[in-house]
């Protein structure tokens, strides 16, 4: 058992305390690897803003939990190495059991999300009730979910959203004791959010998709009032990397994400937390791709890695400072 405050980490409570009152959010980035690690790092240290590091289980399968355990020790170190002492979560995204996430809670995480939302709503009480009780005898936050994203998650395809009903809400948080919830307003997993034929073009001639569910939003906030709320699913799908991609071999589909300004609004209210992942894979790979067809000769993977990270930096910067407000928040 390795506590997460020997690995210099911290858990979510008064980063969310603060982003609330402050009426800002804190980044939720994926990670997998070094260079998306060491992206986030540098872009949070540049913007002094604090950072939820954030490990699905499919990630942890990929990187090894004692390599992540290490990481995210490295994350602290080179945070201050970079010169800002920044609070950084260490958070499983999406765990799907009690025994995942004591796992790691074990493994030095200091916050869990315990999803059950696909559950009948007494399990899901019942099993992140469970995760609760054991996190909390270790200063670990737990995120719970109510409401189904529409998209996929770990090969988890879900059709269509089940929006969150805000008459659920306010019995989950009492009986469950999670710290933060997330829920289903709109948002949904992956790059391929919304198709074109489902979005009308606005005056610029830009394709904007349905608009998300602030009333549910609101009527949510009503009931649990300051309690911290989680947006998953918040990509934006920045249409210069699909275009990127495209033109550079790849063979992606027109798709529409989440447009920045609902999610700068989102981030104004109780929600605190947002989660951005597919944008920075189409980030990443419109930066090798882009490499690989200007230089094939290119064989040595500092070269097409490197770009990749720099953009994957530029994007965070740009995620934290225009989207979610973060910064200077540290
Ligand atoms: O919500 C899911 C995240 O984007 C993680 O995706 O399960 O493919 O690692 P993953
Ligand atoms: P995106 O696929 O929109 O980046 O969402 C990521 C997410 O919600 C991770 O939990
Ligand atoms: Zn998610």
């Amino acid at each position: 058992m390795v506590s997460y405050k020997e690995l210099g980490l911290v858990n979510s409570r008064d980063l969310f305390k603060k982003a609330i009152a402050g009426k800002y959010a804190v980044p939720a980035f994926n990670f997998n690897n070094m260079e998306q690690m060491q992206a986030i790092v540098q872009a949070c240290v540049a913007t002094n803003s604090p950072v939820i590091l954030q490990v699905s289980s499919g990630a942890r399968k990929y990187a090894n939990q004692t390599l992540l355990r290490y990481m995210a020790q490295g994350a602290t170190e080179y945070a201050k190495e970079l010169g800002a002492n920044i609070p950084i979560v260490l958070h499983l995204d999406h765990g799907d059991s009690f025994e995942l996430c004591k796992s790691c809670v074990e493994y030095g995480f200091s916050s869990v999300m315990i999803d059950g939302s696909a559950l009948p709503y007494e399990q899901n009480v019942e099993l992140a009730a469970k995760v609760v009780e054991y996190a909390h005898k270790y200063d670990v936050t737990v995120e719970g979910e109510l409401g189904v994203l529409a998209g996929i998650e770990d090969d988890v395809q879900h059709e269509h959203h089940t929006y969150t009903q805000p008459e659920e809400v306010e019995d989950f948080v009492k009986k469950t004791g999670v710290d933060s919830l997330a829920i289903s307003i709109g948002t949904s997993h992956g790059a391929f959010k919304f198709k074109p034929e489902q979005c009308t073009l606005n005056a610029e001639g830009k394709l904007v998709p349905p608009p998300l569910r602030f009333d549910i939003l609101q009527e949510v906030e009503k009931r649990i009032p300051g309690f911290p709320i989680v947006l998953h699913g918040a990509s934006s799908v920045p249409q210069q990397y699909v275009d990127t991609i495209n033109q550079y071999g790849g063979k992606l589909d027109a798709a529409v994400g989440i447009p920045e300004e609902e999610l700068r609004k989102a981030a104004e209210s109780a929600v605190c937390k947002i989660n951005i992942d597919s944008d920075g894979r189409l980030a990443m790979t419109a930066a090798i791709r882009e490499v690989f067809a200007k230089k094939p000769a290119e064989f040595d993977p500092r070269k097409y890695l490197g770009p990749a990270r720099d953009e994957l930096q530029k994007l965070y910067m740009h995620k934290i400072t225009k989207v979610l407000g973060s910064d200077n928040k540290a």
